[in-house]
């Protein structure tokens, strides 16, 4: 099959497993969080989003990769066809998230990327899992791929911004709007180290 075209049919029935894959790490992270909470524990995560690619989208990263243009290679090839971001309130918390993740049955982790520890060059931080989930459907179990983003509320407020900025705009070779998107990375990344340092210091006296 190759659908090169831009009518939005490209995912045809398999979108169902897509959304399927979202709504079933969707629903084992909100139970993590109810568990914490009935146990009177806090809750680490602040929210979770998520979204199944474009079409157009994953035409485009299709293309990029020099992939066919096939609903094949979009399910087997592209990792992030289903996405999930989970927003932290503390650093330790994207850790705890991660090694929850890695636990879950029926999940096969691919590969963690540590964007934290070492941020992309524009300053970029976040904790990437690419993982297969064995989603259920009727008794099959379908393989999908599936990208979960886990990152504080300071990296995901920057993330946002800086993607706002970079739409529809080459900033590619300003160095100064390079240089102060790096700036600010770094100081979010250290307001951030200081709020846990805060937190650890409130929890020893409790
Ligand atoms: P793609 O970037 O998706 O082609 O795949 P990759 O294998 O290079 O993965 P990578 O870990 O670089 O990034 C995957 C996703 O992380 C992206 O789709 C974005 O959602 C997010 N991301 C990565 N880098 C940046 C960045 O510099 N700024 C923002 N705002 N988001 C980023
Ligand atoms: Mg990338």
């Amino acid at each position: 099959m190759d659908i090169t075209g831009t009518s939005h049919s490209f995912y045809g029935n398999s979108r169902v497993l897509l959304e399927g894959a979202i709504i079933e790490l969707t629903a084992r992270l909100d139970l993590m969080r109810s568990w914490w909470v009935a146990n009177g524990e806090r809750d680490p995560i602040s929210y979770v989003i998520s979204r199944v690619k474009s079409e157009d989208s994953m035409r485009e990263k299709l293309r990029r990769r020099g992939l066919p243009v096939t609903l094949e290679a979009a399910l087997n090839e592209i990792n992030d066809g289903a996405g999930v971001r989970v927003v932290c309130s503390y650093i330790n918390d994207v850790y705890r998230i991660a090694e929850q993740i890695r636990n879950l049955s029926g999940v096969t982790i691919v590969c963690e990327k540590d964007y934290i520890q070492a941020p992309k060059p524009n300053g970029y931080r976040s904790y990437h899992t690419n993982l297969v989930l064995d989603l259920d459907v009727m008794g099959t179990v379908h393989k999908v791929n599936a990208e979960i983003q886990i990152r504080t509320i300071a990296m995901d407020c920057w993330a946002s911004l800086e993607h706002q900025l970079k739409y529809k705009h080459n900033v590619k070779n300003q160095s100064v709007i390079v240089d102060e998107l790096r700036r600010c990375a770094d100081e979010m990344a250290t307001t951030d180290l200081n709020m846990q340092t805060i937190r650890d210091m409130i929890r020893a006296q409790n």
